[in-house]
């Protein structure tokens, strides 16, 4: 009697308990985040570590920055192999040394230059 009585105990424990654990797992909060809150595919942001790499040597690409902006020089004839006049190089933040160009800081419009990437030492 004692054994049946166990036996129907134990029985209905079994029966019981998935369904409290599936209850509990069914109701585990979901990572979902609303599509709102996820951030749109902002402007490209480039350290000078980042920067230094694109110095147009050994077929790099040459960039320079230029207040707080980075421009793909390659393609420019005056900026072959990353080099410039007065030992200005690619790769490089070029905006303490602006003023003391012939042209100023209007050359990027004036050649159409538009920013690959915002500079954020
Ligand atoms: C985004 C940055 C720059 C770009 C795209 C650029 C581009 C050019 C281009 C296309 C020329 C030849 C046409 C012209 O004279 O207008 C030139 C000339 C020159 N640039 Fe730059 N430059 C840049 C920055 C600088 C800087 C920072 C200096 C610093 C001193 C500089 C100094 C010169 C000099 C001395 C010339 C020669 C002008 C001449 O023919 O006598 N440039 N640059």
């Amino acid at each position: 009697m004692v054994k049946l009585i166990g036996g129907l105990l134990l029985c209905s424990f079994m029966i019981s308990a998935p369904v409290y654990a599936d209850a509990s797992i069914s109701s585990a909060p979901k990572a979902a985040v609303p599509s709102s809150t996820v951030p749109s595919k902002g402007p490209k942001l480039m350290s000078a570590t980042q920067l230094k790499a694109f110095d147009g040597k050994n077929g790099h690409k040459a960039y320079v920055a230029l207040n707080g902006k980075v421009y793909d020089v390659t393609n420019i004839d005056e900026w072959k192999n990353g080099k410039h006049y007065k030992g200005m190089v690619a790769g490089t933040d070029l905006t303490p040394y602006i003023s003391k160009s012939p042209h100023g800081p209007q050359i990027v419009d004036q050649l159409g230059l538009t920013p690959v990437a915002i500079y954020k030492k």
